[in-house]
């Protein structure tokens, strides 16, 4: 989108509606590179503000998301086709993030080790990092950015954020939130230049910032395949990043599982976000002796599901980000279609404006190539089994490595799929589904979803750098592994 003599624009297009909602200016290159300088010089003086000081900045933060909510969440639910619960829940995931990250603030510890040597000590400490960048993509296009901005922040990091191109009014609204606070806050902590935004859909821009050196760690959300450019592209450097790529989420229901929570799980995670996380669930793994009662009761609420305006309180299923998203979706569907699996009800475009079709379920016999793709839609494939392990060897039979779940009110069975020989996935629930994670554990997945852990747990030390210590109050330099070394000539 160009306006003459001005700045390339990114347009942002309601999908409900195609009506453009707004224009933000593009990022050149050099503009970004620029952004980069700027953060990287308010590291040097961020990484000296007291950890619990910079909780503060991330608590008035939260305080701006609060009054905001409403109208945060008003705003992303018409850029990105969210129903208005889920769109008001990315606000709230990103208020928990937060206040998380405040609490965190005080607890960034290390630990003291046993020397083997008289009169020392060993010890760990975490130090900051550097400016991160962080790429996030349209189906969170406020969430992701705080999982890692706000964590980074209290960990004395500056931040860098790369948004979707299909969300920037979003980033924008975010971006004007967090500047007014760090305004208003300066005389407390002094938090200008922490936080940046680059908007770009160039590629070249893209990579410019992830082959910046200044950059030591990339925190990159999307599909698996520009997951693997980023990452080959910083190790090249030899930074780290962080690779939160595609899912292709499978459950197992047994025939002791609890059928209509199997369902309400499977419906969520298949048709919720319109089929759009990497932790929507796109393969049902189902008992045979369950399978014609499960797949009634799903095929019965696709058809009673409520697609269309997300801003409808009644709406379940929005739309798809854009007609390139609804062509792909359609085009799996087809693929299933001719390969012979039974469609039992969707996967058709709804005509007039926005990018709608309908929950899309099916029935196959077995996995096959086209089921190791991520699709990214409200589709869900139901493939019977007979035998448990084998079910959980269909479940990892995929590239992907996000989440998974199993239905059972069996107790073995239950353990086995936590078990080091069950589920390969980051994320492994039991009798919920596999989208919908909180934030206070680590979130991630490993093979192609990249391995990376973002949000709770310990997933702040990939945001700070690990020193040792070694601290001799003696005399004496006594040399580890008993090694004999004089200085001589004495
Ligand atoms: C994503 O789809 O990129 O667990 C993240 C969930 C959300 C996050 C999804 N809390 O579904």
């Amino acid at each position: 989108m160009n306006v003459p003599g001005g700045p390339r624009q990114l347009l942002s297009v309601n999908p409900a509606t195609g009506h453009d909602l707004g224009r933000v200016a593009v990022t050149s290159a050099e503009e970004a590179a620029d952004r980069v300088a700027v953060s990287a010089a308010a590291f040097r003086r961020w990484r000296e503000v007291p950890a619990p000081r910079r909780g503060l900045l991330v608590r008035a933060i939260a305080d701006a998301l609060r009054r905001d909510k409403a109208r945060l969440a008003a705003l992303l639910g018409a850029e990105v086709g969210k129903i208005r619960s889920e769109a008001e829940g990315e606000i709230q995931e990103m208020i928990d993030m937060a206040d998380y990250a405040v609490g965190l603030s005080r607890q960034l510890h290390g630990l003291t080790l046993p020397s083997e040597r008289p009169g020392h000590r060993l010890l760990e400490q975490w130090h900051p990092l550097g400016p991160v960048l962080v790429v996030t993509a349209f189906n969170f296009p406020a969430a992701v950015w705080a999982w890692n901005a706000f964590i980074a922040a209290v960990c004395g990091d500056t931040v860098v954020w790369k948004p979707s191109s299909k969300a920037p009014l979003t980033a924008q609204a975010v971006s004007a939130l967090v500047e007014e606070v760090v305004d208003a806050r300066v005389a407390e902590v002094d938090g200008r230049g922490v936080f940046a935004t680059v908007y770009s859909d160039e590629p070249a821009t893209l990579d410019g910032l992830v082959g910046d050196g200044r950059l030591p760690l990339v925190s990159f959300t999307g599909s698996s395949a520009t997951g693997r450019h980023v990452a080959v592209a910083v190790a090249r450097r030899l930074g780290r990043s962080l690779l939160e790529c595609s899912g292709n989420n499978g459950v197992i229901v047994d025939e002791t599982a609890d059928l209509e929570l199997a369902a309400q799980a499977l419906f969520f995670g298949a048709m919720g976000t319109a089929g759009q996380r990497c932790t929507s669930t796109r393969r049902a793994f189902v008992h045979r002796a369950v399978l014609p009662a499960l797949e009634a009761r799903l095929a019965a609420a696709c058809q009673a599901a409520p697609v269309g305006d997300p801003a409808d309180p009644a709406t379940l299923v929005g739309p798809l980000i854009d007609e390139a998203a609804r062509q792909r979706f359609l085009a799996a569907v087809a693929a299933r279609e001719a390969a012979g699996e039974t469609r039992l009800t969707g996967g058709r475009a709804l005509p007039g404006p926005g990018h709608f079709v309908t929950p899309a379920l099916f029935r196959a016999e077995a996995m096959a190539a086209r089921h190791r793709d991520e699709v990214f839609g409200p589709l869900l494939t139901l493939f019977p089994y007979d035998d448990f392990a084998a079910a959980i060897a269909s479940h990892n039979d995929v590239p992907q490595g996000l989440s998974g779940a199993l239905f059972t009110r069996d107790l073995g069975r239950a353990e086995r799929f936590l078990s080091a020989a069950g589920a390969d996935t980051g994320l492994a629930n039991v009798n919920t589904g596999t989208s919908g994670a909180e934030i206070g554990a680590a979130f991630g997945g490993e093979k192609d979803t990249g391995g990376g852990r973002e949000a709770g747990s310990d997933s702040w030390k990939a945001y700070m750098r690990r020193q040792t210590n070694v601290i001799n109050d003696g005399a004496a330099l006594p040399l580890a592994q008993g090694v004999r070394f004089f200085l001589p000539g004495g």
